[in-house]
């Protein structure tokens, strides 16, 4: 989509589609302001399953400031340990193989496990769960509609399956509560506020929507890139700790959220262009982070580029819960997996395929040869 991006950033950077009433919004500095904007760009979404996601200032805050209490570093940095012990697991796993997908052998496991963990799903139950994640995941828009309308079905059901489910659970922590998200987000509360049910219920499936797919395709688009740039990755074998940078610049430069949504809230002019009430704004996140004005060089990989304002987990009120956890995720994922498969190498002979997608970026597979014959 680079080359589309850069097209429209330097002739359209304002344009509308009729036919989606939707206006796409290309540059830096306009998708920043679409995104920090809630007064005159909202967020509210006519959805199946309404979350923190969808809703606006000052109802927002309150829920926010709520579930923020299950996200403070102190909670995610004490997850490193169990997320270091199952990447190894994961890795294990492989060996005496000589190819592997870095996609559905490492990626994505790694953050359905994680997320179900902190939902308190037990092991025995990983399949169900993984299965609904499936469900949940990507490629929606760019679907057929009777391929959209079956899946609508099957996601009907599966919201209805997960809520049961998580009913289930929130219901045994209330009398015994453990050590993890569930249990916080039951006795989080803000000026003597709690969650409700449904707000909990909503919770938990956007952790699945919102936590799964994202951290999958920064770790594949990571690993992709780092294959493409055969020198970068060199050093990142003999010196791990460039890994953070590596993936900062990977966020940067193959963002795993390519666009996200608006609605106009009033009329109003955007360079010259008449925005109406109730149109739909598109913010494209994978051009402004490729936009020349703030980004010097912006198509070349370079793990040193300070400073890397990328948007790629949002920007404003809703900026993502979640960023540390995925970075961590990715950190030691990508760590581990350079230590345990010392010489990785892409497989070119497959054409790799894109997640059908605008709005996540990310590969459906990554197969290398990883040479331990
Ligand atoms: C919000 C990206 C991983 C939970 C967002 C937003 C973006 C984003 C762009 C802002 C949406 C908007 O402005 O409307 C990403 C990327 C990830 C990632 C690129 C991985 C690389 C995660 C993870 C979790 C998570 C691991 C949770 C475990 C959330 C939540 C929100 C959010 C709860 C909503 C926050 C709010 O509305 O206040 N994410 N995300 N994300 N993300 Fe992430």
């Amino acid at each position: 989509p680079y080359d589309w991006y850069k097209k429209m950033r330097k002739n359209s950077p304002v344009s509308f589609d009729p036919e989606r009433n939707c206006w796409d919004i290309f540059c830096y500095e306009d998708v920043q302001m679409v995104l920090q904007n809630y007064k005159q760009f909202s967020s509210k979404r006519n959805g199946s399953v309404s979350t923190l996601l969808d809703l606006d200032p000052p109802t927002h805050r309150r829920y926010r400031n709520i579930v923020s209490q299950a996200f403070t570093p102190r909670a995610i940095q004490e997850l490193a340990p169990r997320i270091q012990a199952l990447t190894h697991e994961l890795l294990a796993s492989l060996q005496g193989k000589s190819k592997i997908d870095i996609v559905a052998d490492i990626a994505y496991p790694l953050p359905v496990i994680v997320i179900s963990e902190m939902l308190g799903v037990p092991s025995q139950h990983r399949d169900i769960f993984k299965k609904w994640s499936n469900i949940f995941v990507s490629g929606t828009r760019t679907l057929s509609p009777n391929v959209m309308n079956k899946l609508f079905a099957k996601q009907g059901k599966a919201i209805l399956d997960l809520q049961t489910y998580f009913q289930q659970i929130i219901a045994k922590r209330r009398f015994d509560p453990k050590n993890d998200i569930v249990s916080t987000l039951i006795t989080a509360e803000v000026d003597g506020e709690k969650l409700s049910i449904e707000e909990l219920l909503s919770f938990c499936f956007l952790l699945l929507v919102a936590g799964i797919e994202t951290t999958t395709n920064l770790i594949t688009n990571t690993m992709l890139t780092l294959f493409g740039h055969p020198d970068i990755l060199k050093q990142l074998y003999r010196d791990n700790s460039l890994i953070p940078a590596a993936i900062e610049e990977a966020l940067r430069y193959r963002s795993p959220v390519h666009s996200m949504n608006r609605f106009v809230t009033e009329d109003m002019n955007l360079k010259g262009m008449e925005l109406k009430k109730g149109q739909e704004v598109m913010a494209w996140i994978g051009s402004a982070n490729r936009d020349e004005n703030v980004f010097d060089n912006p198509d070349v990989f370079d793990i040193n580029r300070s400073p890397n304002n990328y948007l790629s987990f949002g920007t404003g009120v809703h900026f993502c819960l979640g960023s540390q956890l995925a970075k961590l995720e990715a950190k030691i994922c990508i760590t581990e997996m350079l230590k345990a498969l010392p010489d990785m190498k892409l497989d070119t002979t497959k054409k790799l395929s894109m997640i059908p997608s605008a709005f996540v970026y990310g590969f459906k597979e990554l197969p290398v040869s990883v040479g331990l014959e």
